[in-house]
């Protein structure tokens, strides 16, 4: 714990370098695999970026030890989260209401099945990350998607729809913080009404929160669990260091409960049908949490000029809107204004993957993934021009 780079002791940092475009062909990538090598793809959720070199040497030298048997979680590593919380957004728990989850995704869906009743309503949301609306969908109970509002091209989760949707059965309600898509951060303020909502309605939170390490300037990340009593008692939060220092590939996830009896609910299904965590996914979240803080202060300026460069293409195409993108790397972009009926398709003939807004419930909607290289985001901008000007 000693030598744990924290956020406010960033002084003689390495320089890492951003811009160094590696070729991902043939390396079994989901995002490079799909399309011809002619077309940029800038759909799937992870970076192009190499993963931080701490994390590389820490997995290197447990590599050169030659033996991977089953293994259990590192020593320390649920302190090292408990330290990291309260570094990063000054959220204080303990180490028991930590629990190791093999992804996030499984948790999504596992939880809506061991913490509701089979007569359960659950609220989830629309626009959203399709297994936040799929782990409603897929429970065999009934299920409300809530409408977020678009203020200004800032999506967010109204309270007083929270009040309209409940049912006297509805038992959970899922929520995503920084959101995916839009990258909304909600404020104190908004969390707290939000709690109180929910708080009214008697429901379980269930917040994914995966996206808040990559909050930008001018915002902070605040864990719903933290706004209130009822929250603290009543929320299951879903974190991992996968998105941020790019390990979605060899990454861990886990949840925090405080409530032992709705932890214990939680997990049921660890270790049978949801497998333990492999040990690669201990090692390099061990070492984000550790060293990682550097290279993540120097991934957010460049996702801060990038989004910039984002920002001032869309100025150019009035045919599009971008929303709001308070966090992360996934911007969501409305071609309402296009009126074709896919415009993914339109761009993807130009040479530029973005992925559907149909995965979001939104036809007439793209994402753009911009965590890659400025010269390659730049010239998946050119096409995208390229592709609107020749309609
Ligand atoms: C909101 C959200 N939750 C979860 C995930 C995936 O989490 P994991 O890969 O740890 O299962 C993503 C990936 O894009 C995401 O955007």
């Amino acid at each position: 714990m000693s030598n744990r780079v924290f956020s406010s002791n960033l002084t003689s940092m390495p320089v890492f370098n951003f811009d160094r475009v590696i070729n991902r062909f043939n390396t079994d990538s989901v995002r490079w695999d799909k399309y011809d090598s002619n077309v940029i793809p800038l759909w799937v959720a992870d970076m192009d970026f190499a993963s931080p070199p701490c994390i590389v040497d820490a997995l290197k030298e447990r590599m050169n030890h030659e033996i991977f048997g089953y293994s259990h979680s590192p020593e320390g590593l649920k302190q090292d989260i408990v330290a990291y919380l309260q570094d990063q957004f000054n959220w204080q728990i303990e180490p028991d209401w930590i629990v190791f989850v093999p992804s996030l995704v499984s948790s999504l869906y596992s939880l809506a099945n061991n913490i509701t009743s089979p007569k359960a309503h659950i609220l989830t949301l629309q626009p959203v990350y399709h297994h936040i609306l799929n782990a409603a969908k897929n429970s065999g109970r009934d299920y409300s998607a809530i409408s977020l509002t678009n203020t200004d091209y800032r999506l967010a989760l109204n309270p007083e729809a929270i009040l309209r949707s409940a049912k006297s059965n509805s038992e959970l309600i899922y929520f995503c913080n920084p959101h995916n898509p839009g990258g909304t951060v909600y404020s104190f303020d908004e969390l707290s009404q939000i709690a109180k909502a929910c708080e009214q309605e008697n429901l379980i939170i269930c917040s994914d929160e995966i996206h808040c390490g990559m909050v930008y300037p001018g915002k902070k990340h605040i864990p719903i669990a933290s706004v209130s009593e009822y929250a603290a008692e009543r929320t299951i939060t879903l974190m991992s260091m996968n998105k941020t220092f790019n390990i979605p590939g060899a990454g861990l996830a886990w949840f925090i409960c405080k409530n032992n009896d709705l932890r214990k609910k939680a997990s049921k299904d660890l270790g049978t049908t949801i497998p333990d965590p492999q040990i690669f996914t201990y090692i390099a979240t061990r070492s984000a949490l550790q060293h990682g803080e550097p290279w993540r202060h120097q991934l957010m300026d460049y996702l801060e000029g990038n989004r910039q460069l984002l920002s001032d293409a869309m100025k150019n195409l009035p045919q599009l809107s971008l929303y709001k993108m308070e966090a992360s790397y996934l911007g969501w972009i409305s071609c309402q204004n296009l009126n074709v009926e896919d415009p993914s398709q339109l761009f993807l003939k130009s040479g530029v993957a973005l992925q559907p807004g149909a995965m979001f419930q939104q036809n007439d909607h793209v994402r753009i993934n911009i965590a890659t290289p400025k010269t390659i985001l730049n010239e998946a901008l050119d096409r995208m021009r390229l592709a609107l000007s020749a309609m």
